[in-house]
């Protein structure tokens, strides 16, 4: 499960998998097939200490750890089974080539990943369990995403405004 806010230009995530080896969400611009151009962020909590890095991949095999940690983790924690992971980032990085850039309007694939036991901290092996979502997202709203939900709002109030009146 991956929930986020952007607000104050920073997006706050909480990343929750049912595990307690690491878990893992990825972005890309592309269509998220074959683990290609994906931003990853990967953590958990391993013997109580919590851990998340920034991972770049290309393909099918393990992804390589940024020489930046764009990621900052909030807290983590494991529990009923489950790690939980909040962690923030800026919408746009100066690592062009190793995080996406989240533009207002930017839409991107969302990706996940997990190991059932193992953690990540050290090293990172194969998931047990992935999925790429089949829908795009926009995590930073453009002009014309406000625009269209303030065309929405309008028409909402003004439908309500007409119906008092009738
Ligand atoms: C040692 C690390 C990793 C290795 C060796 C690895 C390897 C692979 C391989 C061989 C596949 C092909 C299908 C399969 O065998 O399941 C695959 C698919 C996939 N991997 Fe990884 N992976 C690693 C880490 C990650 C991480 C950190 C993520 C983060 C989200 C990830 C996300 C995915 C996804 C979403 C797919 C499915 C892609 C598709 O549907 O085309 N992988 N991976």
């Amino acid at each position: 499960m991956l929930t986020w806010i952007y607000s104050n230009n920073k997006l706050s995530f909480t990343l929750r998998c049912k595990t307690t080896g690491w878990c893992a969400v990825a972005f890309t611009t592309g269509d998220g097939r074959g683990m290609q151009d994906y931003d990853i962020a990967l953590g958990g909590v391993a013997s109580g200490d919590n851990y998340l890095n920034d991972y770049w991949s290309t393909s099918t095999t393990k992804p390589s750890k940024d020489s930046a940690n764009n990621f900052v983790l909030t807290t983590a924690s494991e529990a009923d089974g489950y790690t939980t992971v909040q962690f923030e980032r800026d919408p746009e990085t100066s690592d062009t080539a190793n995080d996406v850039q989240f533009k207002p309007g930017t839409e991107v694939t969302i990706a996940w990943a997990m190991h059932n036991s193992l953690d990540g901290d050290v090293d990172i092996s194969k998931h047990t369990d992935r999925q790429v979502l089949p829908t795009k997202y926009i995590l930073v709203p453009g002009a014309a995403n406000m625009l269209e939900s303030r065309v929405m709002l309008s028409a909402i109030l003004a439908a309500i405004v007409v119906y008092l009146v009738s």
